[in-house]
Formats: structure tokens, sequence, C-alpha cells
């Protein structure tokens, strides 16, 4: 095989389709796609992925149904201790990005106690986009350097971001058909590849993403240069 991303992103889509082609409700699709979320990343990890992005849930997304979020953060408190401690056993870090502070406050807190349970995983690092919206993220930065009271680079720009500690991803993966970013990391996926999947995300089952990695790896990544030999 040849190269391996060091960063992979994933637009985790399609959990609702997925539910209501079996006739079952959208929140059956979320219990799905979460368990397949966990093994995914941890399949990553072996593979040797450094950071691994999931955009589980956009700003936009909070203002779907009462039901189906009340589902979604049903599913979180069900889940997540027991995720952060499989992290925590493979010396793997939990990192949150988004706009927590529009979760309810026991949401709030899982994630604090999961950031500080994970602070010493050296292997790698999962990055949860939460109530995560890449412009709001710009914004945000833009409003820090102002407040600094100077001009900022590029690369102190980019150090700004929620995701300033982290290389630029590599390889994003959209599942679920729909062929958008739909508002996520828009200016760290400046150079990374691109790769959609028609499968909706419960579906996408590790062999898709080795397929993903395989296409990646025959990339000729150029950055605007032209390519020598
Ligand atoms: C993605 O699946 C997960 C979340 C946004 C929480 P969707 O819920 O968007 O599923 P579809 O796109 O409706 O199938
Ligand atoms: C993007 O999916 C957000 C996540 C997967 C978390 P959406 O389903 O919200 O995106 P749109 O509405 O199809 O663009
Ligand atoms: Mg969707």
């Amino acid at each position: 095989m040849g190269e391996l991303p060091r960063h992979v992103a994933v637009i985790m889509d399609g959990n609702g389709r997925w539910a209501q082609k079996r006739l079952l409700p959208r929140s059956a699709g979320h219990a799905a796609g979460l368990k397949r979320m966990i093994a995914l990343s941890e399949y990553l990890f072996r593979c040797g992925v450094e950071v691994v992005t999931l955009y589980a849930l956009s700003q936009e997304n909070l203002s779907r149904s009462e039901e189906e979020l009340s589902a979604l953060f049903a599913l979180f408190r069900q889940y997540f201790a027991g995720s952060v401690e499989r992290l925590a056993k493979n010396d793997l870090r939990l990192d949150v990005i988004g706009d927590t502070s529009l979760l309810p406050e026991d949401i709030l807190s899982l994630i604090e106690s999961g950031k500080e349970r994970t602070k010493e995983g050296g292997r790698g690092t999962l990055v949860l986009a939460i109530a995560y919206g890449a412009r709001q993220d710009i914004v945000s930065a833009v409003n820090r350097a102002v407040r600094a009271g100077k001009e900022v680079t590029e690369g102190e720009f980019s150090a700004l971001l929620s995701t300033g500690a982290y290389p630029p991803p590599d390889l994003l993966v959209r599942t679920g058909k729909e062929k958008r970013l739909s508002n996520f990391l828009l200016f760290e996926s400046a150079y990374a590849e691109l790769y959609f999947s028609d499968k909706m995300f419960p579906d996408f089952s590790d062999a898709d993403m080795e397929r993903a990695l395989g296409d990646y790896a025959t990339r000729d990544r150029r950055y605007g240069k032209v390519k020598t030999q």
C-alpha cells in the first residue's frame, strides 16, 4: 500500500435514510451509526492514522426536531463513558470541536471528563465535531485575532481554529451519497483529497474505508505545483 493519510476526516452521513429504508425510526439509524463510528475509528487507528476527525453533529443539525435531538443525546449518554474507556485503553486522546455551549449541560460535563480521562493518550487523537460549523469556527478565530489586536499569518490563523493543534486533513470521506461539505472543515480542507461513498454511514464497513485509503494512496498531491519525474 502507498502512503497513509496522517489525518482522516469523515462526514458520517446517511443514518436517517438507512433507517427509513428499513422502516425504522431515524433514531435506530443513529444507533447503528454510532456503533459503526466506534469500530471505524478503531480501524483507522489500527491502520496507523494519527488523527481521526468525525463530523457527528453540525450546528445546523441543532435545529432538527426535539425528538431526533433527544434521541441523539440519549445515545451519547449511553455510549460515551464506555467509548472513552476504550480510547484510554488504546492510548488515544479525545478532543471535541464545535460550540459545546449549545449542548445540554450534562453532555458538556461528559465531554470535559472524557477529555480529562484521555489527556495522556499518545498514539493518536479522535476529534469529535459536535455542534460544529466551519464558518462559525472561522468567525470565532477572526474575532480572537481582532481581540489580540494584530494581523495574523496563514499559519497563525490556522492555529486559532478549533483544529489548530492538528495537521490539516489529508483525506476527507463523506458517506451517504451527497457531494458537499455541509460546513465541515472549510479552511482546513483546502488541499484534502475528497472521497465520496454512496453507502449510508451504518453500512460503510472497514473494507469500504480500506478502499478509500487505497484510493488516497493513488492520488497525486501537487499543491499547485507541476508534477516532477
Ligand atoms: C448524519 O445522518 C448524522 C447526523 C447528522 C446526526 P443524517 O441524520 O443526516 O441522515 P440522513 O442524511 O437524513 O440520511
Ligand atoms: C452533515 O450532514 C452533518 C453530519 C454528517 C454530522 P447533514 O445531513 O446535516 O448535511 P446536509 O443537510 O445534507 O447538507
Ligand atoms: Mg444527512
